[in-house]
């Protein structure tokens, strides 16, 4: 166990899911083409990456599901691509001997509160259709392969397999990792020439409507459990999509980045309490002794919830990137602003 269920998982996907930068895609240069493209998925989870990274990509893959968490793994061969069948998984991961694991937090680290004008109306979730329909384009009636590996990503990366020019992507991850970690991820990245694609990093924004005198010190605190060793030593957190940047950009990547914000309005009550619960766990884990000011603050927020007024604007940032070498060209950042 690593601190993440698979109740959580699914309880974010679907916003995950309407956040996502679609556009980044094409900025990953890919070309259908008779190989099989190989896509690392690392910190996979249930596979949430993957169903909606794979219809996608329109190319012929073969996917490799990277998690510590065994049971997150098996659960991910329940739930498959649009286009991967059942049959398609291993019948067996490998597995690798396992590090003990280090106590985490036993919630998702997120973001800080900040009160800010009225909130955009929430992205109608991508249908099922629209997902089919994005497998015809890929190949109809292809398989694509899926693999699922155990393996604990902070002690063993140089165990990690990396195809050469593969795919290496994840989504939810990049702000639990530290910025040692990132610069030997980005290193062995550059080493097998290979593109990157990274969903849903935290970039420590939140916005909260209906505004609460209490947000701003809530998320000042969240932001501090953000920092703290997430099992990779101490968490980039809010600092991760820049540290991104600026680490594969030295290696000579092409990067486009992306806002891919969570926009939770009335439809995402179940996610909105557990986010508010998550943060106030955190806070008190940061500050006990602010336990009842923290508290008061859930129980308005969740009032707000249950009347149906609450909106969350969580901060996040996708980036894609293409290697020098590959893309022919220089290491800058194009497409929307950097991250901050
Ligand atoms: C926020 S979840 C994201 C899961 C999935 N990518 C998604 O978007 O639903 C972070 C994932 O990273 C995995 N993880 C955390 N620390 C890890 C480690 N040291 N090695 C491998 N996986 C790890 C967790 O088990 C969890 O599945």
């Amino acid at each position: 166990m690593t601190g993440f269920t698979a109740d959580w998982l699914a309880l974010r996907e679907p916003a995950d899911a309407a956040a996502r930068a679609a556009g980044l895609i094409d900025a990953l240069g890919l070309r259908g083409g008779a190989a099989a493209l190989d896509v690392v998925d690392l910190g996979a989870g249930t596979g949430a990456n993957m169903r909606w990274l794979a219809p996608r990509l329109g190319c012929r893959q073969r996917w490799v599901l990277v998690d510590d968490d065994a049971g997150l793994l098996a659960a991910a061969s329940g739930h498959r691509a649009p286009f991967v069948p059942r049959s398609a998984f291993e019948p067996r991961s490998t597995f690798e001997p396992r590090a003990p694991l280090e106590p985490r937090a036993a919630f998702e680290p997120r973001a800080p509160l900040a009160p800010r004008a009225p909130l955009a109306p929430r992205a109608p979730l991508e249908p099922q259709a629209a997902l089919e329909r994005g497998a015809e384009r890929y190949e109809p009636g292809s398989e694509g392969h899926v693999a699922t590996r155990r393996l604990d990503l902070a002690r063993g990366l140089d165990a990690l397999d990396l195809p050469r020019r593969a795919l290496v992507t994840a989504s939810a991850l990049l702000d639990l990792v530290s910025d040692g970690w990132l610069r030997r991820l980005a290193a062995r990245c550059a080493a097998a020439d290979a593109r990157v694609l990274f969903a849903l990093t935290y970039d420590g924004r939140i916005e909260t409507s209906p505004a609460d005198p209490a947000d701003a010190a809530v998320r000042s605190l969240v932001n501090r459990h953000q920092r703290r060793d997430k099992g990779f030593g101490p968490a980039l957190g809010p600092a991760a999509s820049a540290a991104a940047a600026e680490i594969f950009g030295r290696h000579g990547y092409r990067l486009t980045c992306a806002r891919s914000d969570w926009r939770l309005g009335r439809d995402s009550a179940d996610l909105q309490r557990a986010l508010i619960d998550g943060w106030a766990g955190a806070a008190i884990e940061v500050e006990p002794a602010r336990a009842a000011e923290v508290d008061a603050w859930r129980v308005r927020r969740l009032g707000h919830v249950a009347a149906g007024r609450s909106e969350l604007r969580v901060g996040h940032v996708d980036f894609a990137g293409v290697p020098g070498r590959t893309a022919g060209g220089s290491a800058r950042i194009r497409g929307s602003k950097a991250p901050g």
